[in-house]
């Protein structure tokens, strides 16, 4: 038996930054294949900044709150400052998870830098991502 904190209740019941972005220009796609759940985050980027963040996830609470939380946690920073985002970030927005789905923290800062990676890929540039 294992319990979800306030934050990831709040993150799973409304789930922040839910959709796409039509005119995305980065986009992170991942999934983990021993559950089957995946997320895909969406990017825009401008002067260096991520101006909006989006996503679509097919996951369970804990994902869902971890892409929600991601979510807010990125949006508005550089994309320097977005690249810093690491799970560990992400579980402490969240209040922690239980250590039974603390790998579902995985497919958030992961699939954001894939978007971040994509970002840059698309301006013909080479970046080494985290991961
Ligand atoms: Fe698959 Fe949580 S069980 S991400």
């Amino acid at each position: 038996m294992f319990f979800y904190s306030t934050e990831v209740l709040e993150h799973f019941k409304n789930p922040k930054n839910v959709g796409t972005i039509p005119d995305a220009n980065g986009i992170g796609v991942i999934g983990d294949p021993d559950c089957g759940d995946s997320l895909q985050l969406y990017i825009k980027v401008e002067n260096d900044r991520l101006v909006d963040v989006k996503y679509l996830i097919k996951g369970c609470p804990a994902a869902i709150a971890v892409a929600s939380a991601l979510s807010v946690l990125v949006k508005g920073k550089t994309l320097f400052e977005a690249q810093e985002i690491t799970d560990d970030d992400v579980v402490k927005a969240l209040g922690g998870l239980p250590e039974i789905k603390l790998h579902c923290s995985n497919l958030g800062a992961n699939a954001l830098y894939l978007a971040i990676k994509d970002y840059f890929d698309r301006k013909g540039r080479t970046i080494k991502i985290k991961g």
